[in-house]
């Protein structure tokens, strides 16, 4: 713990005589607060604040939350500096390349990964839920065909909970559990689903005999006309790009997720505001803006032109798929992406798609520039998931979709922990207000 100064208040942690470590805030009034803090198993200690205000008529200030920790969790720890990953202690690198999606998804909503009957209950779990309601059908056809299939994921996931009643009440764990398994078995349904209503072809539906990543592969990429052979090659990859978007800590799509949910808004619409929040670009709409920035790469300008745009600080143009508010190292699953896009280019037969050579310049350059080796802004996970989607089939519309299905299993883990912790209470931070002070209401009348 740093000892921070400046010319108001001054933070000094001290040991107190049970040997609990204190942080004692002095304030400009002479006044001294202490404040507990608090070790998790690994990773930085925390300054329990709770009491800051009632004790010292001031908000804490941290845009963005830099700072932050917004709760206590189990299921995912990250070390931004080693690139290190981890859930439920297991490393991402060791997940992706021993397990299939279900199995993590397990982890995360458990604390353990399962074992053999454990992994069968669970699949069949999953796998006998992965139809939606027949009338829910219906809801897609209110779209325009050329609706973005993010909109279609926002509007069809929140109006779940018009359809399954019975899994709404948070209070009640068993309904927690049902609410759970739908949504991580029914968003791969729904996101087909979109993709099939945007191009005119009929819904597929969900195949018992598949597992998670064959049958999604299944419903988006089948036609009734003709008999469709899944890859194997290509539903291993399409397990580890799941495993590597399923959950990671308290990022802004999770943390949107927790604060709808701490208002005891139910399950469906908790996702479908999570859904919301990771289509922004800076977040989950990475993937589809690394490869608009690749094509106009390729069309319009050399790299050289755009990694100069990038560190112009005038220019609001940043390097799609590079940097992170976590990692200042390289993104443990940006390094397993990588080796997964050499595999399904190989797969297709595009080991030379010059899309995915123009990012390995563009990343080597990048990673030899001063302005990005200074800012530590390294390749994230965003960064190669879109090459090698593409390489599948999925249009560029769906990459982000493709990341809400395999995030929705954190969200929901995520959600469960907040509700189980009872610490957590309806989320409602405070402000720095800098508008204008109280003043004399004037009639319309009498304003010019
Ligand atoms: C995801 O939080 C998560 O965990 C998210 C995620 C998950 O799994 O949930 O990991 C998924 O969202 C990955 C990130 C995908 N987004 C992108 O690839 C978009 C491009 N990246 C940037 O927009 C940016 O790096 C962020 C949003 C990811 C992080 O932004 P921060 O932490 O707020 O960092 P910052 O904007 O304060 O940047 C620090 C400096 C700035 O320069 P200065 O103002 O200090 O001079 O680095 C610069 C930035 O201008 N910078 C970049 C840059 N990213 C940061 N400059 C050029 N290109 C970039 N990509």
């Amino acid at each position: 713990m740093q000892i921070h100064l400046n010319y108001h208040l001054k933070w000094i942690e001290v040991m107190s005589a049970k040997n609990n470590k204190i942080a004692n805030l002095k304030l400009p009034n002479g006044s001294n607060i202490e404040f507990p803090i608090h070790s998790g198993t690994i990773g930085p200690d925390v300054i329990d604040v709770k009491k800051l205000y009632s004790e010292s008529d001031h908000f804490t200030y941290d845009p963005g939350f830099t700072s932050t920790g917004s709760c206590k969790s189990k299921i995912t720890y990250i070390d931004g500096e080693k690139g290190v990953l981890l859930h439920r202690g297991y490393k991402i690198e060791d997940l992706a390349e021993n397990c299939d999606f279900l199995e993590v998804a397990y982890l995360l909503l458990n604390s353990d990964l399962p074992n053999p009957e454990q992994k069968k209950v669970f699949d069949n779990k999953i796998t006998t839920h992965t139809m939606i309601h027949e009338q829910l059908s219906m809801f897609f056809r209110g779209f325009r065909r050329d609706a973005h299939a993010m909109a279609v994921m926002c509007g069809v996931v929140g109006a779940l909970s018009a359809f399954y009643h019975d899994s709404t009440d948070i209070t009640d764990p068993s309904q927690r559990l049902v609410a759970s398994h739908r949504l991580v078995a029914k968003i791969p349904t729904i996101a087909a689903m979109a993709y099939k209503f945007s191009i005119g072809q009929p819904f597929i539906y969900p195949r018992n005999d598949l597992s998670y990543s064959e049958n999604f592969l299944n419903m988006m990429f089948s036609v009734p006309a003709e008999k469709y052979e899944i890859d194997p090659i290509l539903s291993k990859a399409m397990d580890k790009i799941l495993i590597l978007h399923a959950d990671h800590e308290q990022n802004a799509s999770t943390s949107t997720v927790r604060l709808a949910g701490s208002s005891g808004a139910n399950p469906f619409a908790c996702i479908a505001a999570g859904i919301a929040s990771l289509w922004g670009p800076a977040h989950g709409g990475a993937n589809e803006a690394v490869i608009h920035m690749l094509n106009e790469i390729q069309k319009n300008g050399n790299v050289y032109e755009f990694i100069k745009k990038a560190k112009d600080p005038n220019d609001p143009f940043r390097l799609m798929g590079f940097g992170h508010r976590v990692y200042k190292n390289y993104d443990p699953r940006a390094t397993v992406m990588k080796k997964t896009a050499d595999a399904v280019l190989g797969a297709v037969g595009k080991e030379d798609e010059p899309m995915f050579i123009l990012a390995r310049e563009l990343e080597k350059i990048a990673l030899e520039d001063d302005y990005f080796v200074t800012k530590k802004l390294y390749p994230n996970v965003d960064f190669y998931s879109g090459i090698i989607l593409q390489a599948m089939g999925f249009p560029s519309s769906l990459f982000t979709v493709l990341f809400a299905v395999a995030r929705t299993v954190g969200w929901v883990a995520q959600w469960n922990e907040m509700i189980e912790d009872s610490e957590q209470r309806i989320g409602r931070p405070r402000q720095l207000y800098i508008g204008e002070k109280q003043r004399a209401f004037t009639p319309l009348n009498k304003r010019n």
